[in-house]
């Protein structure tokens, strides 16, 4: 069958697609061009894809031999999985192999941004280190402070075990809320989301984007923070009403922000950029050498069950593809 995959992976991981089929890649570090996806999804039975590329109706209505799409990512909100549900076509994502790199950079991005390390870094690199003094350069402690993660799925719950290291008090927000065994055990406590901004000292976001976390922290949201208070963000960047926060952050309403992700990715808000009080990092939440191997061959694993018939193992939609399917027979 013919293949579409739309980023660089390792060598050995696309040989394993090319043992069976035939694959043309773009094998650029930046993203394909949508009219290039568009052009060479056409006569496709297998795409692997990335989250900047939409995958849309519209794009599904020019692959019309499509059989099966994986996303190389846990999010997939870059996906209309209805469109591709109602056309037959099974779509899988790579959940499990990126939550401690994501966990772990959502725990950089909160010392990072508490002790000041990228100003810190670009000071010193200028030749402003001329000595150490009691109260210079302060920042703010990370241990025994405490932390409100919204979204408690795999990575929250990742983010919730470091803080056990750093003695932090953690809280939690979520649709489903932990038995006491559970919140016993991660040694986390539900509260309401606005109990939550009240009280945190660094509020971690680890929702799926959808039409229900869209803004879900806005000006309101950002208004209950501390104002000693720190927003880290490694979700997506649409979860934060970008304006309302770089608003906050001018005023001082909250002390900072920690960001890997933006609402119109890659461009930023102009105003963020003239900020000390928040480190700026480029969507780099699973970007370790380890994590990217395992996601591209989770993707590739995926994409060859599909292509066989099978259930991804990792499938998103199995059910409504096969009522799909039912309702059309
Ligand atoms: C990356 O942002 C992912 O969703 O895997």
């Amino acid at each position: 069958m013919n293949i579409l995959v739309t980023g660089n992976l390792p060598a050995a991981v696309l040989s394993l697609l090319q043992q069976e089929h035939t694959v043309e890649f773009h094998a650029e570090n930046r993203p394909m061009e949508r009219s290039r996806l568009m052009e060479m999804v056409g006569d496709k039975e297998g795409l692997l894809c990335m989250i900047t590329d939409r995958i849309d109706d519209d794009l599904l209505r020019h692959a019309p031999r499509l059989q099966a799409i994986a996303n190389m990512a846990v999010g997939y909100d870059n996906i209309d999985v209805e469109a591709a549900s109602r056309k037959g076509i099974p779509v899988s994502n790579t959940p499990g192999v990126l939550t401690d790199a994501t966990a772990d950079l959502a725990f950089a991005l909160i010392l990072a941004v508490a002790r000041r390390l990228v100003e810190g870094d670009h000071m010193t690199r200028e030749g402003g280190f001329r000595f150490w003094a009691p109260m210079y350069f302060l920042g703010h402690e990370v241990s025994r402070k405490t932390l409100g993660i919204i979204g408690l799925g795999r990575i929250g719950k990742a983010v919730a075990r470091r803080a056990r290291g750093f003695d932090m008090k953690v809280f939690y927000h979520t649709r489903t809320k932990l038995s006491p065994e559970q919140e016993k055990e991660l040694g986390a406590t539900y509260c309401d989301m606005d109990i939550l901004l009240s009280r945190a000292d660094f509020v971690s976001l680890h929702v799926p984007l959808t039409p229900d976390t869209h803004h879900l922290v806005g000006a309101r949201e950002l208004a209950m923070m501390r104002t000693s208070a720190y927003l880290i963000n490694t979700s997506r960047g649409p979860v934060v009403d970008e304006k309302a926060l770089l608003a906050a952050l001018e005023k001082g309403t909250i002390a900072g922000a920690g960001l890997d992700v933006y609402e119109q990715e890659p461009d930023l808000t102009p105003g963020f950029k003239n900020l000390d009080n928040v480190v700026l990092l480029p969507h780099i939440g699973s970007a370790t050498v380890e994590t990217r191997t395992r996601m591209a061959l989770k993707a590739v694993e995926n994409l060859l069950a599909g292509l066989r018939g099978d259930r991804p193992p990792d499938c998103l939609n199995w059910e409504n593809v096969h009522a799909g399917a039912a309702g059309k027979a």
